[in-house]
């Protein structure tokens, strides 16, 4: 850590867990609902409400969609009382709204905060992304290799074959070649049905027997991925996909010029980050929410990225008193 004053004192720490709190107890009662619509809508107001009641100038750079899309959480609305610092965010109040309609494991409800103008500003469009865990020299992978060869290349790096490398993929027919080219190396492939914040998340645990991310996501998940890598460390390449006129219209009325950009994690948060995600469903790195008689257990990870502290919160809400 450097002696420079911060521009973020540390209080956004604990009020963050409370966002993704509030926005998990929402989800509760859709937890196999079968309504992906009526799961986020639920998630979104609590995430809102919650976070209007912080002491922040807060504007969304990562939302809900753009402005005539999305009535709430859209990019560019200004959230928190007002009062406090100029501050980035970037939420997705349920990432896996499918997971959690389907009850299946690993969704999540995330936000991320940062010092105004520090967290890219990505359009709602897919993304190509490359993620590994902390400890490897710069470098090591890079988007711009066959998939075969970067496996090869982090195998080399950890000392095994490749066959002993795991690599986390969206399960989309858009990824056969991708899939093929791991395997081809002798790699492992583990397939996800959603929820690639996760997926690189997993990256940054050895518990959890995944070395790389890779493969196409949407870029809102990529930039709330790459908040929590500058909190625990690791490495990640991303470039934004275009499949037409409209989503190139999306970035360049943003302001990204350079449509071919490649970004590594520095590009997409570069400033003060702090990091919060709280589980829905059961996942490899939290726990669901659950629920005991009136009481509902929520399980929370909050991380920040100066001090590169990591905090576990096991929470316990009476859901009759509960509001938000
Ligand atoms: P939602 O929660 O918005 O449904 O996103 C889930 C997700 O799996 C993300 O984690 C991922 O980045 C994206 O969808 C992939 O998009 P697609 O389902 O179109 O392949």
């Amino acid at each position: 850590m450097s002696d420079k004053k911060p521009v973020l004192d540390r209080s956004p720490t604990l009020e963050l867990a409370r966002v993704t709190e509030a926005a998990a107890i929402a989800s509760y009662d859709m937890i196999g609902c079968g309504d992906e619509k009526k799961a986020d809508q639920l998630a979104v107001d609590a995430m809102r409400n919650a976070l209007n009641k912080l002491d922040i100038d807060g504007t969304v750079v990562i939302g809900e969609g753009e402005r005539d899309e999305a009535p709430m959480l859209y990019i560019g609305e200004k959230v928190g009382t007002g009062n406090g610092p100029a501050i980035d965010i970037a939420l997705d109040p349920l990432e896996g709204t499918t997971l959690t309609a389907k009850a299946m494991p690993n969704a999540l409800c995330v936000t991320a905060l940062a010092e105004g103008g520090t967290l890219l500003n990505a359009p709602d469009v897919y993304m190509d992304k490359i993620a590994i865990g902390g400890g490897y020299p710069k470098g090591v992978v890079d988007l711009d290799q066959s998939p075969a060869d970067n496996i090869r290349a982090l195998a080399k790096a950890k000392g095994v074959e490749p066959a002993q490398i795991t690599a986390c993929i969206l399960d989309r027919p858009r990824h056969a070649e991708i899939i093929a080219s791991v395997r081809e190396v002798g790699a492992s492939v583990k397939l996800i049905p959603d929820g690639d914040i996760a997926g690189i998340i997993e990256t940054t645990d050895p518990s959890t027997g995944v070395d790389i991310y890779m493969g196409q996501g949407g870029a809102p998940e990529g930039v709330l991925a790459a908040a929590a890598l500058r909190c625990i460390g690791g490495q990640m390449q991303t470039r934004l996909v275009f499949r037409n006129d409209d989503e190139r219209g999306r970035a360049e009325r943003i302001g990204i010029t350079d449509l071919d950009r490649k970004y590594d994690l520095m590009d997409l948060a570069s400033g003060d980050v702090f990091f919060s995600a709280t589980g829905v469903t059961d996942g490899a790195m939290l726990k669901g929410i659950h629920k005991t008689g009136d009481l509902l257990t929520t399980d929370t990870v909050v991380m920040r990225s100066l001090t590169r502290t990591v905090r576990w919160i096991r929470g316990q809400h009476h859901s009759k008193k509960f509001s938000i």
